[in-house]
């Protein structure tokens, strides 16, 4: 099982929809990979019943997109969700048979339509449900399970609700430490870490804890291991603009000329995504990586017309080539 091979404290990625798939992964890999990847999450529900209403092999399912992954991730946990233990069970298997590394249950996500279906933060108010999934997940493979959630629904509750998490044995269990409640409105309590350690060490010390929510950068994630006793960290927000950062780069650090360059390396390795994913997805990115610099939001504006990798490879080779002549002319 990887997670007990990790050095303490380890970094790993934080599963974004829309952001970490296969094509971002690939670029953070290059750049300095963290110590485990995830994915984006995929619903549990959404792969099964569109394989069975168009009668398809799973290779076939369009869905699978959210589940391809390339060599440089390893290792690499799936992030699935759903409310029924047997959808669970029937992704378990084929996260398992894909090669995955592990497997991790979202019970943290707060948008309303994964809440109706009783999945993501909704699993706080039925920690029986939620038992019942982690049981699915550990009897349907010999892959490690994780879960990740936040400290409470309307308020922290720790007590009840990690505790009911430890007694099930996850291999890891990820706080984002805020409630449902506060989504992402309010500063991050890293105080409440030293709690969930506290109760992890009375409940069932074996399971690795991993803190989320805020953190800039890998100094930063040290500071908070060290100072609340968790055993990894995990990054989100701090890759966009920055897939460095797992190599110990603050953002600044990087020239503008190699920000480009990832962001064309990304879009290329976006293209290559099937079934296709629409271009608009990709331009979060555009507005992480030019930024800061006088021009940018120039070159920002320009970028964000492209429909294609290639004609943003173009705006992004006029620059230099701008860039090259203003140099020259100024000398
Ligand atoms: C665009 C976006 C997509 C996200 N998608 C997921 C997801 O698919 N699964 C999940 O568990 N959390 C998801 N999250 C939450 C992050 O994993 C993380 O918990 C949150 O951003 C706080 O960490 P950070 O401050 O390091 O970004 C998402 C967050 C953002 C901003």
């Amino acid at each position: 099982m990887f997670w007990k091979n990790l050095q303490k404290p380890f970094f790993v990625m934080a599963p974004m929809a829309d952001v970490t798939d296969v094509a971002f992964r690939a670029l953070v890999a290059k750049c300095g990979a963290p110590d485990v990847f995830w994915t984006e999450f995929v619903s549990a529900d959404g792969l099964y019943h569109t394989r069975e209403i168009n009668k398809m092999k799973d290779e076939e399912n369009p869905i699978m997109r959210d589940l391809m992954k390339g060599e440089t991730e390893r290792p690499i946990v799936a992030q699935i969700f759903s409310a029924k233990p047997e959808m669970i069970a029937y992704a378990v298997n084929l996260v398992s048979k894909l090669g995955f590394d592990g497997v991790d249950l979202n019970m943290g996500c707060p948008d309303r339509s994964i809440e109706r279906q009783g999945c993501g933060s909704a699993m706080i108010k039925t920690p029986e449900t939620a038992r019942k999934i982690i049981r699915a997940a550990r009897s349907a493979s010999s892959l490690p399970v994780s879960v990740k959630t936040r400290i409470g629904y309307n308020k922290e509750s720790l007590n009840e609700w990690l505790t009911a998490l430890l007694e099930e044995a996850p291999a890891t269990i990820t706080l984002h430490l805020r409630t449902r409640k506060q989504m992402s409105l309010v500063p991050a309590d890293w105080e409440l870490m030293k709690k969930a350690v506290e109760i992890r060490n009375h409940v069932n010390s074996e399971v690795l804890l991993i803190g989320n929510g805020d953190v800039q950068d890998l100094d930063d994630a040290r500071a908070k291991a060290a100072e609340s006793g968790c055993d990894g960290v995990m990054l989100g927000r701090a890759m966009f603009g920055n897939p460095w950062v797992f190599a110990g780069r603050k953002s600044f650090d990087t020239p503008l000329a190699d920000k480009l360059a990832a962001l064309v390396a990304l879009a290329r390795g976006f293209e290559k995504i099937s079934p296709p994913k629409n271009f608009a997805i990709l331009k979060k990115h555009i507005k992480a990586f030019v930024t800061g610099f006088a021009g940018a939001a120039e070159l920002r504006a320009k970028l964000m017309e492209t429909e294609s990798a290639s004609a943003l490879a173009l705006v992004v080779a006029q620059h230099k080539l701008s860039e090259q002549t203003f140099s020259r002319t100024s000398l």
